[in-house]
């Protein structure tokens, strides 16, 4: 587990770069925590930028994925967040396979999915500290997500 202190946007931004350096050739599938403004979708948009999309990348809270394909590596962005417990059940396969291969997965308000998920994966708590800083706090599950977290400093 490693927590990461951003103070501003620009630390924010350090980190997902930092974070998209070591995701750029194998990918990795992140759950993300945190509430409503915390920065998830903040997060996801910065790494998306390091990583060549140049589209704009917007929440997927109303569309459930978002995908892009123009990037160094494929970003399929969930917002499980309208579809709570049960509706998470209903996708948990196409969950797991975004998770295969060569691709970056970002699955916001993955609370609803607790103990559903068992992919090698890291997850992403973000904790809301002032206007503009947040806790960013990192914890592996796996031995993907291991090596990529023992890479973030
Ligand atoms: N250090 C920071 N890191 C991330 N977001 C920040 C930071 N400081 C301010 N913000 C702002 O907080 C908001 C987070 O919103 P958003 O990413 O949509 O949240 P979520 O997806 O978690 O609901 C954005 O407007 C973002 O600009
Ligand atoms: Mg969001």
């Amino acid at each position: 587990m490693k927590t990461f202190v951003c103070k501003n946007l620009d630390d924010t931004d350090l980190l997902a770069e930092k974070f998209a350096k070591l995701v750029e050739n194998d990918g990795c599938f992140v759950c993300m925590f945190g509430d409503i403004g915390a920065g998830k979708t903040a997060f996801v948009k910065k790494v998306a930028k390091h990583l060549g999309v140049e589209e704009k990348v917007t929440s997927p809270s109303f569309v459930i994925l978002n995908e892009y394909h123009c990037g160094k590596i494929p970003i399929f962005h969930f917002d499980l967040y309208r579809l709570e417990n049960e509706g998470v059940r209903t996708i948990l396969d196409e969950l797991e396979e975004y998770s295969q291969g060569r691709c970056l997965t970002f699955a916001e308000w993955a609370e609803f999915s607790q103990g559903e998920i068992p992919l090698d994966r890291l997850e992403i708590q973000i904790e809301y500290v002032a206007e503009t800083e947040r806790n960013f706090t990192f914890i592996a599950y796996g031995e993907k997500a291991q090596t990529i977290l023992e890479g973030l400093n």
